[in-house]
């Protein structure tokens, strides 16, 4: 196999604050960078090495802070410029990286570029935006926004209509124009010259929209609004724009990126992440968020059940596809997604045993490995009775649309526990003092009421908890180049519990063994004998010196370490992992 280049951001490990829910520092209720300062210690405990701050510029906050109003400023809330460079001095004096969001898909409406354009239709900055006159006396086209409604706002000034494929307070900027583009590139290298390590690139594969802006037809038929996501998701010039962002400023500095491309399949990846392209380090993909959408459009409102088969596939697909051609981004949630803890795992009786057990996914496979703050505790999703309680624009805006369509209340709020984005934008837990310790005022959203079983001074007490088992897995991929640069080889493809493959890499091999069910799984391959397999990590305490052949407990998770000269009773020499494939394929008797 052919080596794959080292980077420190292989290397790495991602560790996603949400600030105004990470530590309020003064007692206002939203979290701030002071408070991130302050909290610095637990992340470099835990063995995190670069982390990314969601927006933290100033930003009227109509979708926390994905609409900005000026990118080279902080939002008062979080600080001052000072406290920033406070926080990125601190960042790098614990030798780790910080990343920042970057958001250029579109501005927030009080950005001055936006401002300016609705002066009138000679105004310089107009061009920055889209505007399209009224086509039959309507919308220039059929589009929906992300977050409902039409992705047009009419504006009677100028008799026109500004696209926003997000709210109306987001309107998209027109990547068609140069100067944008400079002005743009501007701000970048702006940032990197204070000295940061690299961006997240929120909905970059959407910056290039089909001008002639055609109706969608990638949609429900009959509705009036459709998704649109044929002329704008991978559009004509994204992979020219992007080249040029690259060229004009990435590629001046050591730094990493990763792009949010929602709808981007593994062809698609390999354009904007593929070896010799120039244009960005990885990405975040969909295919598995979107794996209990039923509808397939990446509405989070219409869900379905999901099937580790499926998970599996997915996965494997990813690990395959990118493999020496590119770089993966694994993450199981982000502050879009619900807990994946109660998604994927089980936030009850299994709780610990579900957290470290998905942990072990996210930090065995190929690729940069991404973990959401809260995720190293076991936090879950949140269900609070009243819709008063909840934030998020687009939870707020589904239950405005599905109440007025007649749907009853308490299946609308059931959906909303499930979905929301809001499970994942509750304040950290960080003890069982008033408000989980994450003000000493009124937070901005409420704590998730499990904080006195849930919270960061109980984990670090217990040797056994859910934030050691982080840790040591931590350290563990830290030592292991195999775990970050060896080959993926799945095995039991369609068992629909049990989620097992090899990372390998010079001849070193770990085998991960995962159970996503609640149930013991009988798992015996009696005709092998695994003496050579050395179990290095697990998530029960007596399975330290199980042998693969036992039974595997609800969510258990193990490492196993192949033996230096390790051979499989049963295999061919040399073949151990052809053996160990016929081995666990013989079918599990459970
Ligand atoms: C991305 C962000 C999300 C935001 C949207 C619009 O998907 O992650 O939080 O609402 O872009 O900027
Ligand atoms: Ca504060």
């Amino acid at each position: 196999m052919q080596q794959q280049q080292t980077n420190w951001w292989k290397e790495g490990i991602v560790y996603q604050i949400y600030p105004c829910s990470f530590y309020d520092s003064n007692g206002d209720g939203i979290g701030d960078l002071q408070g991130i300062i302050q909290k610095l210690d637990h992340l470099k405990k835990l063995g995190v090495t670069i982390l990314w701050l969601n927006p933290i510029y100033k930003s009227p906050n109509v979708d926390n802070g994905y609409d900005i109003s000026d990118y080279q400023a902080i939002l008062a809330d979080y600080g001052t410029m000072a406290d920033w460079e406070q926080l990125l001095a601190e960042v790098h004096k614990r030798d780790m990286k910080l990343i920042m969001d970057l958001v250029v898909n579109h501005t927030s409406d009080q950005h001055s570029w936006f401002t300016a354009a609705c002066e009138g239709k000679d105004n310089p900055y107009r061009d920055y935006y889209t505007w399209r006159p009224a086509k039959n006396s309507k919308e220039p086209n059929n589009w929906c926004g992300h977050f409902f409604g039409s992705a047009w706002q009419y504006d009677s000034k100028s008799d026109e209509y500004y696209l926003h494929l997000f709210t109306p307070e987001q309107p998209d900027l027109n990547w068609e124009n140069p100067k944008l583009r400079q002005e743009i590139y501007q701000m970048m290298n702006w940032w990197l010259a204070k000295g940061i390590d690299g961006f997240r690139m929120d909905v970059i594969n959407m910056i290039s929209k089909d001008q002639a802006l055609p109706d969608a037809t990638d949609g429900k038929k009959g509705e009036k609004y459709i998704y649109g996501g044929q002329y704008f998701l991978n559009g004509p010039r994204v992979h020219e724009f992007i080249q040029e962002m690259n060229q004009k400023v990435l590629t001046k500095y050591d730094i990493m990126t990763v792009g949010e491309c929602p709808g981007a399949k593994l062809d698609d990846a390999l354009l904007y992440v593929g070896k010799e392209r120039n244009e960005l380090d990885m990405l975040f993909q969909f295919e598995l968020m979107d794996i209990d959408d039923a509808i397939g459009d990446g509405n989070r409102w219409n869900p379905k059940p999901w099937q580790l088969v499926d998970f599996k596939r997915v996965i494997t697909h990813w690990q395959h596809g990118l493999h020496d051609k590119g770089w993966n981004a694994n993450f199981l949630m982000n502050h879009d997604f619900p807990r994946a803890l109660s998604r994927f795992g089980n936030d009850t009786l299994f709780r610990t045993k579900a957290a470290s057990m998905l942990a072990t996914l996210t930090l065995t496979l190929a690729g940069t490995p991404y973990i959401y703050q809260g995720e190293e505790i076991g936090m879950t999703n949140v269900a609070f009775d009243d819709i008063d309680n909840y934030r998020d624009i687009d939870t707020l805006n589904f239950y405005k649309e599905a109440k007025a369509a007649g749907r009853d209340h308490n299946e609308i709020m059931q959906l909303i526990h499930k979905r929301s984005r809001d499970n994942s934008r509750t304040p950290m837990q960080w003890d069982n003092s008033e408000n989980a310790g994450f003000t000493s005022g009124t937070p901005w959203i409420k704590v998730n009421p499990n904080y006195n079983e849930i919270n960061v001074e109980l984990d670090q007490k217990h040797p056994e908890s859910i934030y050691s088992y982080y840790q040591k897995l931590i350290a563990l991929r830290k030592e292991n180049p195999a775990l970050i640069y060896g080959e993926y080889r799945p095995f039991l493809e369609e068992h629909p519990a049990l989620f097992v493959y090899l990372r390998v890499l010079n001849g070193v091999k770990f085998l991960v063994l995962l159970n996503f069910s609640e149930h013991t799984i009988d798992f015996k391959c009696p005709e092998f004998k695994y003496s050579k397999l050395k179990l290095i990590l697990s998530n029960y305490r007596s399975a330290i010196n199980e042998n693969i052949h036992h039974v595997i407990r609800p969510y258990a998770a193990r490492v196993y370490k192949f033996g230096a000269a390790c051979t499989l009773s049963g295999a061919k020499s040399g073949s151990d992992g052809k053996a160990l494939e016929s081995g666990l394929g013989a079918k599990p008797a459970w």
